[in-house]
């Protein structure tokens, strides 16, 4: 139960709490509590239904065998597909956002990569920031094609797959070691910025009422998907008719514990129409001078989302 916890909470916590809460909480205000409260209810259910499939169809496979199992073959279908496609592209976009944390990280070591290495194609080509304007003036040509690639996130989908490659046993123990890290600086967030929360940053709480809340529920909801892939592992676990209900609802409990913990703690400390950042965890300690902090938090994110790709390239070859 400990180690499929431990899987969930490292798919859970990566990229949304660490990137896309900035902006949500921008536009909702600290209301964005209530919005992590109502997104943890619906994913409650989900949970649930998971949790009573998971005991009833003990095998790999998640949502397509259950579908498989409850509606035959068609519907497993597309169910399988859906699922091919949400940890696909939730890798792409979660590598993205590795990639950013790492090459500032870098950066901030004095390290840099040009910036023609580390975006899109498309994104250089739009020139839509001082950094894209670099990368497609600077990027080399072969055959008449700009040589415009993101490097750090192919790199580390190759390393996380070939972990993944490696076996079940390295899996689980790299994903242990990353979760512990991530929940200590989580913890140290928490408790630290606790003591920098001004009130009045808490008034007023919806200050863009509950309509606009409402509308970051993508962002949210992004951030708390992963506790279903402990699922796809019920062939590796021991007692996967016991454990992996357990596992899916303590991970989801404990993720939205500090998911709450962290949006009062953001809200509190600055704000919210200061957090429109990529960054906002390290920004709000950067902005109250402890940029040792800001360091400790962007070399945790780039654990943290790390982990996240582990475990969806863990569920990845289960569903295929
Ligand atoms: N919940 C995962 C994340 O936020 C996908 O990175």
């Amino acid at each position: 139960v400990r180690d499929l916890t431990a899987l969930g909470i490292a798919a859970i916590v990566g990229a949304g709490i660490f990137s896309t809460i900035g902006k949500a909480s921008f536009d909702g205000g600290p209301g964005i509590v209530f919005l992590f409260i109502f997104v943890a209810i619906a994913c409650g259910f989900s949970a649930l239904c998971y949790a009573e499939f998971a005991s009833m169809v003990p095998v790999s496979g998640s949502a397509y065998t259950y579908a498989y199992v409850a509606f035959g073959e068609i519907v497993a279908w597309i169910i399988g597909w859906d699922l091919l496609m949400e940890y696909a592209i939730g890798n792409i976009a979660v590598a993205i956002s590795w990639s950013d944390y790492f090459t500032t990280l870098l950066a901030g070591l004095g390290f840099t990569i040009p910036a023609y290495l580390t975006m899109d194609f498309w994104t250089a080509q739009a020139m839509l920031s001082p950094e894209a304007i670099a990368a497609w003036t600077n990027a080399p040509t072969l055959l008449g094609i700009k040589i415009i690639c993101d490097l750090p996130a192919f790199f580390i989908v190759v390393l996380i797959t070939y972990i993944t490659y490696i076996g079940i046993q390295e899996s689980r123990n790299s994903a242990n070691a990353m979760v512990a890290l991530k929940l200590a600086v989580i913890f140290i967030v928490i408790v630290v910025g606790a003591f920098y929360v001004k009130p009045e940053n808490w008034s007023p709480f919806l200050p863009n009422g509950i309509a606009v809340v409402l509308r970051g529920t993508a962002a949210v909801f992004f951030a708390y998907i992963g506790f279903d892939a402990i699922s796809t592992t019920a062939e590796e676990a021991k007692n996967p008719q016991r454990d992996l209900p357990r596992s899916m609802i303590y991970s989801l409990i404990i993720c939205t514990v500090i998911y709450v913990a962290i949006a009062l703690v953001l809200t509190g400390m600055v704000n919210y129409t200061q957090l429109d950042v990529g960054d906002p965890l390290a920004f709000v300690f950067q902005k109250i001078n402890m940029s040792w902090l800001a360091g400790i938090i962007a070399v945790s994110a780039v654990i943290a989302t790390a982990s996240v790709m582990l475990v969806f390239q863990v569920g990845q070859p289960r569903i295929w």
